[in-house]
């Protein structure tokens, strides 16, 4: 196992892994009176390495338990490596079903095949490998290497995967396959192709199947958009489709990118008995600067956020039970407001706050280190309703464009080393790591003097640090 040398960019109520590198949230399921989360873990350094699956548990979505590591590859089946994929409860049995990743020769990485296999448990903790893997041995003929990320439902007594891929041609995709009895499966087609490349990407990770609010959602993770307009300026994006299937085809609207921040990859869900869609995202990014690596670790997710749809629009939004973290009320205000400024020592902190918003006065919010440089700002164009944030560093700013309102909400949820926004009540999201040990300072703006509602919560348990606002 690695060690973790320094605490400073550790966080306190996210999951992050126990040492090591973590990837994709994995497996996400209620099981026995747990909820639990798996995630693609190397932990043998902080490095991205041959995965394995890490596992956490917890009875409130909130407070996680640390298990034991859930999936070791090295098997015949999963030689290389047991990537992404997704969990089911049938017969008071935990199921875990994943792709096995196999590289052609041990000398070039560049040259893999994948498979899908099943893993089982009685008691959430422990997982024995099915004997007769693999379920799905090898792709259809016109597919490229690319195979992976199995996600699974029941429907009509029938279970369903989608698989993510890359045809031939290079053209990302999601196959779909179904089953009666969860160990021999049909291969059904393709359910939705990338139009192209450049657009909606040559190969699709992660995608999630779903019916939310009498529509069908294809949540997936493209490889390949080009950057265009301000938009899609990560190496690799998160998105949605939303549309209609019947027989296998999904006859879909165009991809929507579901969150604006620099950190946000690989989302899966899974929907509470309570009927809630959840959603959980890596809160990182493939080839960007990870400070934490140097501690020994690398990887968080990002907080449970429940996803609704809203006018043909997917909103995502902390879930209720968050609430439930907060410690204190640092800072309530209801007045007119130029500016508000707080500072607090500690780093756990929920802001909300709510505010007129005049067609003339642009707002910004911006969070500060002790040198009175910003780490984040935020900028809400008031004209155009263009949301920008700066995040100080290369590569800056990202963006996106918000429906007219009268009024804007904002909540942030700030870790560690971690700041997520929430806007108009999830209909935009920033998602950001950031790396300073600096007391933050806080300042929201507004252009022309504004009706403001705002109050800034303590998070976690940690009570020894204090804050202290102007
Ligand atoms: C997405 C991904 C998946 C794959 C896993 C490997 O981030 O590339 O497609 O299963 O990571 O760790």
């Amino acid at each position: 196992m690695n060690q973790i040398t320094n605490n400073r960019y550790r966080q306190n109520y996210h999951i992050i892994p126990p040492t090591g590198w973590m990837n994709d949230p994995n497996g996400l399921c209620f099981f026995k009176g747990y909820y639990h989360v798996f995630f693609q873990y190397h932990p043998y350094s902080s490095e991205w390495g041959p995965m394995h699956w890490g596992h956490v548990r917890s009875t409130d979505l909130i407070h996680w338990e640390e298990c034991p590591i859930a999936l070791t590859p090295g098997d015949n089946e999963d030689k290389d490596g047991c990537f992404s994929g997704s969990a089911l409860v049938k017969d008071d049995k935990l199921y875990l079903i994943y792709t096995g990743h196999h590289y052609k020769k041990n000398t070039n990485k560049e040259q893999y095949w994948q498979n899908q296999n099943i893993a089982f448990s009685d008691d959430g903790i422990h997982f024995e490998k099915y004997e007769n893997n693999p379920i799905i041995s090898s792709a259809p003929t016109d597919n490229a290497a690319d195979f992976r990320d199995p996600k699974i439902w029941c429907e009509n007594g029938k279970w369903f995967i989608v698989l993510g891929s890359q045809n031939k041609s290079g053209l990302g995709r999601v196959l779909l396959y179904s089953s009666d009895n969860l160990f021999e499966w049909e291969y059904k087609g393709v359910l939705s192709q990338s139009k192209h490349p450049e657009t909606e990407g040559y190969m699709w990770e992660c995608p999630d199947f779903f019916e939310l609010d009498g529509h069908r959602v294809l949540l997936i993770s493209p490889q390949g958009i080009i950057p265009n307009n301000g938009m899609f300026k990560n190496v690799y994006q998160t998105g949605y489709m939303i549309g209609d299937e019947q027989n296998g085809i999904f006859t879909r609207g165009n991809f929507i990118e579901l969150d604006s921040g620099h950190d946000f990859y690989a989302t899966q869900t899974m929907k509470t008995d309570d009927g809630r869609r959840i959603m959980f995202a890596w809160m990182d990014m493939w080839e960007n600067k990870m400070p934490e690596q140097s501690d020994g670790w690398a990887g968080t997710m990002t907080i449970p956020r429940e996803l609704k749809l809203v006018n043909n629009k997917l909103y995502s939004c902390p879930i209720e039970e968050l609430k439930t973290l907060r410690s204190d009320l640092l800072l309530s205000k209801s007045e007119f407001i130029n500016e508000i400024a707080f500072s607090s020592k500690e780093h756990q902190l929920e802001i909300e706050a709510k505010m007129n918003w005049d067609r003339a006065s642009s707002i910004s919010l911006e969070m500060k280190d002790d040198n009175g440089s910003d780490i984040i700002a935020v900028l809400f164009d008031a004209k155009d309703r263009k949301v920008i944030l700066h995040r100080t560093g290369p590569d800056a700013d990202r963006q996106t464009v918000i429906d007219q309102s009268e009024e804007l909400s904002i909540r942030a949820y700030v870790d560690t080393s971690s700041f997520e926004l929430f806007i108009n009540n999830g209909e935009a999201t920033f998602s950001e790591r950031f790396y300073s040990e600096s007391d933050l300072h806080f300042h929201l703006r507004a252009q022309q003097r504004t009706w403001c509602d705002m109050n800034v919560y303590k998070l976690g348990n940690n009570s020894s640090r204090t804050i202290i606002y102007k």
